[in-house]
């Protein structure tokens, strides 16, 4: 049995807890591979929304089991809160919630210091969410970090202790930030206790034995390529690895265990935070787009910036990603355009050009629009492919061209079941 993948090619928001909430009934488990709280997943469904920053979203569906892969940053207090929500609507989770203990935690002074590291950076702050990320992740990887796992040993306070007392001196040259750090550790430590209280599993040999079992297992990305540590805006970028090499990594699988990648891209583009976005509209379009869209952080509230779709910025994430489906979303936020433009080139240094440059900060790359008919109708009724009006047709099919990957899946709308499936799924295990 193979690993189906499902993440985003863009900067982050492309619906993916949405879709994978669809597709979570064909696998027998869903598994967050990176990232942290940053994320904000949301799902609709029966008239109401949920957002999920760490728990997948596979766990609305019962039967199902969910795992925090070790590549995730997990902070208690957060999770405990999605947990509270899980209990408040009902949804037994504590038989289907499974953690790594492998992932680390993110302690109140990671939080502290990211804001600290933000408040340093002035005017060129990466517009973090905040939420302690980048120094957790930099202490894994200087290897200081905490694990779920290293909660069980007896000398977990000396380990909190002595790595709390290393962010108190690395703050001491950081701008002062008001917080009320003895608050958040007592909230802290109670989330802990019930973080502990949960099914804490060995991630890698987990999962590996129920891919030797033949189970189905669905692997959800968090952000999006373009905020890779790696391949992203860097350094407008988060602190992982969100391409499908993530999965690898963030869950202990093989590369050939690797089966379908489902990349997820809206039907025009938004970013939020700092950082370049070569199509951002900053004009009224951009406005009516973010109406449209309702284009606010699902985390924190934020006003997501946005701008038409960019094809050669998708051709790049699609490469680096191996994408061997296409889900787009939010079509129905273009529903009253009597014309969309999709960048199909870049202009650069008097060139035309299909690739990026090294490095697009401060890099005038003016993107090459072509112009679509927009269908200016409601996609309420439209069930299949067939449905839709044929300017949408043309303009997805368009894509579809250009990119090269099938589209298997068109989103209408933000509840469940408006969604298209497009033609028979490939190779999906239904
Ligand atoms: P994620 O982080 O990729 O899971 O995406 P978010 O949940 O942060 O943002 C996507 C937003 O778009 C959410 O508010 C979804 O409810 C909403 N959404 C998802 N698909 C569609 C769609 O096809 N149409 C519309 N109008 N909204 C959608
Ligand atoms: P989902 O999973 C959109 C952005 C932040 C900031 C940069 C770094 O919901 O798609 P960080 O908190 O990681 O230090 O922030 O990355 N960012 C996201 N943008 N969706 C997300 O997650 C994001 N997670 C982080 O806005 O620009
Ligand atoms: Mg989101």
């Amino acid at each position: 049995m193979t690993i189906d993948v499902i993440l985003g090619l863009q900067w982050g928001d492309e619906g993916k807890g949405k879709i994978v909430d669809f597709l979570a009934t064909q696998y027998d488990i869903v598994a967050r591979f990176q990232g942290g709280p940053n994320a904000g997943h949301t799902l609709k469904f029966d008239g109401k929304k949920y957002v999920l920053h760490t728990v997948p979203s596979g766990i609305f569906r019962t039967d199902l089991l969910n795992l925090i892969g070790n590549g995730v940053v997990i902070d208690p207090i957060t999770l405990v809160k999605e947990l509270e929500n899980l209990d408040k609507a009902e949804v037994e989770f504590r038989s289907r919630l499974l953690v790594a203990k492998k992932a680390h935690l993110i302690l109140p002074t990671h939080r502290l210091l990211d804001a600290a590291n933000e408040s340093a950076k002035g005017k060129e702050k990466i517009g973090s969410t905040l939420k302690g990320i980048g120094p957790t992740y930099m202490d894994k990887t200087g290897r200081n970090g905490l694990r779920v796992g290293d909660t069980l040993l007896p000398d977990f306070m000396e380990r909190y202790n002595s790595l709390k007392n290393k962010h108190l001196g690395l703050l001491e040259a950081l701008p002062s930030i008001e917080f009320d750090l003895e608050g958040e550790e007592q909230k802290w430590f109670v989330a802990l206790d019930t973080l502990r209280s949960l099914k804490l599993v060995d991630g890698e040999y987990f999962i590996n034995k129920m891919l030797a079992e033949g189970k189905k297992i669905l692997a959800e990305g968090a952000q999006g390529s373009m905020l890779d540590i790696d391949y992203g805006t860097y350094p407008f970028v988060t602190s992982s690895n969100t391409v499908t090499a993530g999965v690898c990594s963030g869950l202990g699988v093989a590369p050939q265990t690797i089966g379908q990648v489902i990349g997820i891209t809206k039907a025009y583009c938004t970013r939020v935070g700092s950082g370049p976005f070569p199509t951002e509209l900053l004009d009224e379009t951009g406005d009516f787009l973010r109406n449209e869209g309702a284009e606010f952080g699902s985390t924190t509230g934020r006003p997501r910036r946005c701008g038409w779709i960019d094809l050669p910025q998708l051709k790049y994430t699609i490469m680096l990603n191996g994408v061997t489906q296409l889900a787009i979303t939010k079509i129905d936020v273009l529903n009253k355009f009597a014309e969309i433009k999709a960048a199909m080139h870049y202009s650069y240094d008097g060139k035309v050009t299909d690739e990026l440059p090294f490095d697009l900060c401060g890099i005038p790359l003016e993107p090459v629009y072509q112009d679509f008919e927009g269908w200016q109708q409601q996609l309420e009724d439209a069930k299949d492919f067939e449905d839709l009006p044929k300017a949408a047709q043309a303009y997805l099919e368009a894509l579809e061209t250009y990119l090269d990957v099938p589209i298997t899946m068109v989103s209408t709308g933000p509840e469940r079941e408006s969604l298209i499936l497009k033609e028979m799924m490939m190779d999906l295990p239904w």
